[in-house]
């Protein structure tokens, strides 16, 4: 069982698709583990987009995701990594594939509604970024 840190960005929460988008992770049969509304701090924006520091969209980057409030959520499942980003698509919405949550709903990179992890480590990170071991919730999941 594999687990991912997914987080819905301002523009998603400004735009009410929090439900739409939980909604289809709860469809496909993935399980919610954690979840907390809140807002970001500039010093933790910084350590989750530690990798992007230097690039010409970290500015703004850091300026948008600490803008208003963002849903962030820890989820598990079967190759959870994988199955999430092929549901989010791809980072720019004109290249994700119809039918994603990117496509479907984005038109910007920059205000692309939600991140997924990228990989296991990056997952790993992330969730320590945002959630205590004990805010995680383990339970009987029977899919
Ligand atoms: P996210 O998955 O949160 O990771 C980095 C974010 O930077 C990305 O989604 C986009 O919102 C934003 N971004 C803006 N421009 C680019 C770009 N050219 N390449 C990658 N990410 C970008």
């Amino acid at each position: 069982m594999e687990r991912t840190f997914l987080m819905i960005k301002p523009d998603g929460v400004q735009r009410g698709l929090i439900g739409e988008i939980v909604s289809r992770f709860e469809r496909k049969g993935l399980q919610l583990q954690a979840a907390k509304f809140m807002q970001i701090s500039r010093e933790r924006a910084e350590i989750h987009y530690a990798d992007h520091k230097g690039k010409p969209f970290y500015e703004p980057l850091l300026e948008f995701i600490t803008s208003g409030p963002v849903f962030a959520m820890v989820w598990s499942g079967d190759n959870v990594i994988a199955l999430t980003r092929a549901m989010i698509g791809k980072t720019d919405a004109i290249d994700a594939a119809p039918g994603t949550i990117r496509s479907d709903f984005a038109v910007h990179t920059n205000f692309n509604l939600i991140h997924g992890s990228d990989s296991a480590a990056s997952a790993e990170r992330e969730i320590g970024i945002f959630f205590s071991p004990e805010e995680l919730v383990d339970y009987e999941h029977t899919i």
